[in-house]
């Protein structure tokens, strides 16, 4: 059996293979933040098609923390029953499935959460719609207990772990973190200050750490990556995964431009990661891990034109534009 098909433990849960989804922002929630059932059909489909482990698109810890339209909410009893069901639906498609947690700090706009964003500086960056406040360190302290208490809801409502998305973070078990390589910004965070962070979050005890890259200010740098038409340009972040993955002892997943099975093969058998994250691919093709399983030739049809992100906006969640693919 290829060895992307094998299972793999990540904090006392095994995996039935190495293809994880990677957090997506479905935009499917109600005004709320509640899930609905269009994001439950969703998941449905994705864990049928065959990823070992769903991550969620981003759930937030605290209202101030919300960017987009239709994300989950995950600081109120109110949702529990739809957190629940999520849960149980990605179960019944034999998927593990963890929470991805979110505060956006000075990505928030105050015309969306009614108050001005938070953020460790008053410094507004490209990816700041507006100037942000400094936080104080008590309310740094209050955004680790709301972290805290929405993976303790997690756990409640049946997630299998959470993981923590970017810097902020609390650690506690069954914790994975998807993590910046690079920011790919001049004089801005760079690969030798991720593998520090990523040793120290082994010491405090984190389970699995998916590397990733770039921010929405980083251009073609960025962490949604277009036209991947060329092999040359795929699997953009392997190299970095391999220089987090040297550094530390617990699984490493990569992200981003992964869109053949020669390739996810290709990533392992060399030693640069542990398992195998995909976004688009699984937007398009929901099924792609079983294709692959039947048909290891077949290249999978997005185009990472991110011409999905408009209908998430718009429709009230995000879909392929593209035609069908034909059966
Ligand atoms: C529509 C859309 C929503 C996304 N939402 C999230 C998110 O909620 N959290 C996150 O960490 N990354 C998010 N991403 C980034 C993906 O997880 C992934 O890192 C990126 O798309 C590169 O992988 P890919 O080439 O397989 O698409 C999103 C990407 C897309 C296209
Ligand atoms: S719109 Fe379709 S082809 Fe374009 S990036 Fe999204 S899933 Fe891929």
């Amino acid at each position: 059996m290829s060895k992307v098909f094998e299972p793999i433990a990540i904090g006392g849960q095994t995996l039935k293979n190495r293809f994880v989804r990677s957090a997506t922002w479905e935009g499917m929630c109600d005004k709320e933040g509640r899930v609905t059932d269009r994001l439950i059909d969703c998941y449905r489909t994705l864990a049928q098609g065959g990823a070992g482990l769903l991550i969620t698109g981003y759930g937030v810890v605290r209202p101030d923390g919300i960017q987009l339209p239709g994300s989950m909410r995950v600081y109120e009893d109110a949702a529990n029953p739809g957190l629940k069901a999520l849960t149980d639906t990605a179960h019944a498609g034999g998927a593990k499935i963890f929470c991805q947690l979110v505060h956006v700090g000075n990505q928030a706009s105050s015309k969306f959460i009614g108050t001005q964003p938070i953020a460790p500086s008053a410094i507004q960056d490209g990816t700041s719609p507006e100037l942000p406040r400094e936080m104080s360190p008590g309310e740094i302290s209050e955004v680790v207990v709301a972290f805290a208490s929405a993976a303790a809801r997690c756990k409640a409502c049946g997630f299998d772990g959470v993981q923590l998305h970017g810097a902020h973070g609390y650690l506690i078990n069954h914790v994975a973190i998807k993590l910046t390589a690079a920011d790919n910004l001049e004089g801005g965070f760079v690969l030798e200050e991720a593998v520090s962070a990523a040793r120290r979050l082994e010491e405090l005890g984190i389970d699995a750490i998916e590397v990733s890259s770039g921010t929405a200010a980083a251009g073609k740098m960025g962490p949604i990556r277009m036209k991947l038409d060329e092999p040359s340009k795929q699997g953009y972040n392997v190299e970095s995964a391999r220089v987090v993955k040297a550094a530390v002892g617990v699984p490493v997943i990569t992200v981003g431009g992964i869109r053949t099975l020669a390739l996810a093969e290709e990533i392992l058998a060399s030693g640069a990661a542990d398992a195998l994250s995909l976004s688009r691919p699984l937007i398009r093709e929901p099924n792609l891990v079983n294709l692959w399983a039947d048909d290891p030739s077949h290249s999978a049809t997005c185009i990472s034109c991110n011409g999905c992100f408009k209908p998430g906006l718009k429709e009230g969640g995000i879909r392929c534009i593209l035609d069908p693919v034909s059966a």
